[in-house]
């Protein structure tokens, strides 16, 4: 960030409308100020998904998934930020300024050409792969794999001549140096420095990114020959372990059957297409790293891994359930029969019953209870003690008491258990490891703690919240509430950088809420668009404020009885009657205090009040030693 000017950025902004931005990817209902839709980051029922126009924010109930229209298009689309503002300041016809920092430019202008290099070599290799006498056995061989034309030109096949040096001497015609093919992955340099083609005589499978450029590719051999697959070797532009084959292809058909197919090989998702099956990404070799869970899970959260039944694949299945299960993904595993691949298998017994091993297929834990007992049947208690040590790691991650319930039925079939022992097991299991969710991704868990939704807020969350609010509309409220509560009035962290945010940034003209976007994290992002959908009760702003802070103060004094009543009990236990006296004195004050809130008597909560402020002045209490005796 801070590479394109704030003024740019807000005026992009103001001339992008995220309702229109958001309606090319949700179908929106307006209701009153807002507008409703099905959240397309998680799967969602409800519609959870709100956008509110006149803050220019968006933000879902479900998945507390929230920020401005840049935010939108960099989660939707997979782009940096800088890429989503140049993105909406095309279609705004809004010029970016070219970037001062030289090296940022070059950097720039490199990308580009490396995009290029890929580009021109897919439709290359694809050229070559259709119409070369030379990639008649290609042919062959692809149409012996089943095939067909339409297959061959969605998922753009092609194939690499067997010489050394003909993409280079493509590419050089077009205006690229070898050290550029290079640097694309293309091409090597030898040790005595000339570079030669990376790929001969493969099959070429371009990778796309989200938005379904070419970053990359993998080759085939034709024959048995060994490595089978060859890649883009590692650049700039191509992160293997960042990507999902096929996912641009998928993920259309992911959001609308609600899961996602995750395989290991190119075939495997190119076989499933030719049957129909459309919501299938491949990891690329056999382990699935957090970054490419973390991309599929922006368009579902259940996920089913359908990798090789060998010894590899089954490895990698239990890595892969573990890492999804952490973002917080459902997983089911599809277990394919006698050692195959998908693609093997739709080949041989066609998509019904692919589709009934999909419906099959056991969850997370079911299938690491069939494992552990495939590999070692428990048949002593020892053993089963050993399988239920092995699975309640991943029962504790499990959010839902319904699953977790039926996990615990299954392992007690499994073992032959009754299901009160094995539930007795877990508890004690749970008690022991203390924390509650070892398996929950971080970023997930604090999102979820700090502002699940407003129901689950407490009372002073509520009052905070309310406060944040009124600010963001008027930050001059602001002043009032350090007057009020002091330098740090907020109890959590996040709140807190907002607030101070907002102090910073509302002295600007024309300061709109939305700005605040620009500078804050992921998280806050959510949170504060969860805000902006807060409705403000009324017009009367210092009132509202007013009644915020009563009850926060309400609060306050509620959490200070709680440890008054903690410090008697030891004052009482060592015997330090005139510390007691003090105590008391304030408990029973701030009793007073709430007793006559309830009651309506104002002139009492008032004097009560006052008594309470000068009982923390002079707090005899808290300096024991110097002289309240004598008071
Ligand atoms: P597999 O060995 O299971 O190959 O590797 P496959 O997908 O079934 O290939 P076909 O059906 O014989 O054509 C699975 C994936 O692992 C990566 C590739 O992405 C492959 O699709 N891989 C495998 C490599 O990168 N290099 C290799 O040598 C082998
Ligand atoms: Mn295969």
């Amino acid at each position: 960030m801070g590479l394109i000017p704030g003024e740019v950025i807000e005026a992009v902004r103001l001339r992008s409308d995220i309702v229109e931005v958001v309606s090319r990817y949700v179908k929106l209902k307006k209701k009153g100020k807002y507008f409703t839709g099905s959240c397309p980051f998680h799967q969602d029922r409800m519609p959870s998904f709100t956008v509110t126009p006149d803050k220019q924010a968006f933000h879902c109930f479900g998945c507390n998934t929230g920020g401005d229209v840049f935010r939108f298009l960099m989660l939707k689309e997979n782009l940096t930020f800088i890429e989503a503002v140049g993105t909406l300041a095309q279609q705004a016809g809004i010029t970016l300024p070219s970037t001062e920092n030289p090296a940022e430019r070059e950097r720039e202008r490199r990308w580009g050409r490396l995009r290029q290099i890929n580009s021109l070599a897919k439709d290359y290799f694809r050229d070559i792969f259709k119409y070369h006498d030379s990639a008649a056995v290609a042919r062959r061989y692809m149409s012996g794999r089943g095939l067909t034309t339409e297959v061959l030109e969605r998922f753009q096949v092609g194939f690499a001549l067997p010489d050394w040096g003909s993409l280079l001497e493509f590419l050089g015609e077009k205006g690229y140096q070898p050290r550029e093919v290079a640097e694309a992955g293309l091409a090597i340099k030898s040790e005595r420095g000339k570079y030669y083609d990376r790929f001969r005589k493969r099959v070429m499978f371009p990778i796309w990114d989200v938005t379904g450029r070419v970053i990359g590719f993998g080759g085939r051999v034709l024959d048995d020959s060994i490595p089978k697959y060859i890649n883009t070797s590692e650049t700039t532009l191509f992160i293997k372990s960042h990507v999902l084959y096929g996912l641009h292809h998928a993920r259309g058909a992911v959001r609308e059957k609600g899961y996602a197919i995750i395989v290991e090989g190119y075939m495997d998702v190119i076989t499933a297409y030719r049957y129909g099956i459309a919501n299938v990404v491949a990891s690329l070799g056999t382990s699935l790293t957090r970054e490419q869970g973390r991309l599929l899970m922006n368009y579902s959260r259940n996920v089913i891994i359908a990798y090789d039944s060998d010894a590899a694949g089954v490895a990698a299945t239990m890595r892969g359930l573990d890492l999804l299960q952490e973002l917080g993904c459902q997983v089911r595993v599809v277990n394919i029969p006698d050692g195959k691949d998908p693609d093997d298998f739709l080949q041989r017994q066609g998509n019904h019953a692919w589709e009934s091993l999909i419906n099959q297929a056991p969850s997370l834990i079911e299938y690491k209870l069939q494992q552990a007992v495939s590999i070692k049947p428990a048949k002593t208690v020892s053993d089963k003690l050993e399988v239920m040590l092995r699975v309640f790691p991943n029962l504790v991650g499990i959010d839902s008491e319904i699953e977790k319930e039926e996990g615990l039925k299954a392992m007690a079939r499994l073992l032959n258990l009754s299901p009160e022992t094995v539930a007795g097991e877990f508890k004690r299991f749970e008690a022991n490891s203390g924390k509650k969710s070892t398996n929950t991704d971080n970023i997930a868990k604090t999102k979820h703690n700090i502002f699940n939704n407003e129901k689950k807020l407490d009372t002073k969350a509520k009052a905070e919240a309310g406060i944040l609010r009124l600010i963001l509309e008027d930050p001059s409220l602001g002043e009032i509430v350090l007057e009020e509560l002091g330098e740090k009035p907020f109890s959590s962290n996040y709140f807190q950088n907002i607030f101070k945010y907002v102090l910073a940034a509302y002295k600007k003209p024309a300061y709109q809420p939305a700005e605040l976007f620009n500078y804050i994290e992921d998280d806050e992002q959510a949170l504060l668009s969860f805000l902006l959908t807060l409705e403000i009760p009324g017009d009367n702003y210092i009132q509202i404020m007013r009644g915020y802070l009563e009850s926060i103060n309400r609060c306050k004094r509620q959490e200070r009885r709680e440890i008054l009543l903690k410090e008697i009990n030891e004052a009482e236990k060592s015997g330090n009657d005139w510390l007691l006296n003090d105590l008391w004195r304030e408990y029973i004050v701030l009793k007073g205090i709430t007793e006559a809130e309830w009651t309506g008597d104002h002139g009492r909560v008032a004097s009560l009040m006052q008594e309470n402020q000068h009982i923390l002045k002079t707090g005899s209490w808290k300096h024991p030693r110097e002289g309240s005796d004598g008071n």
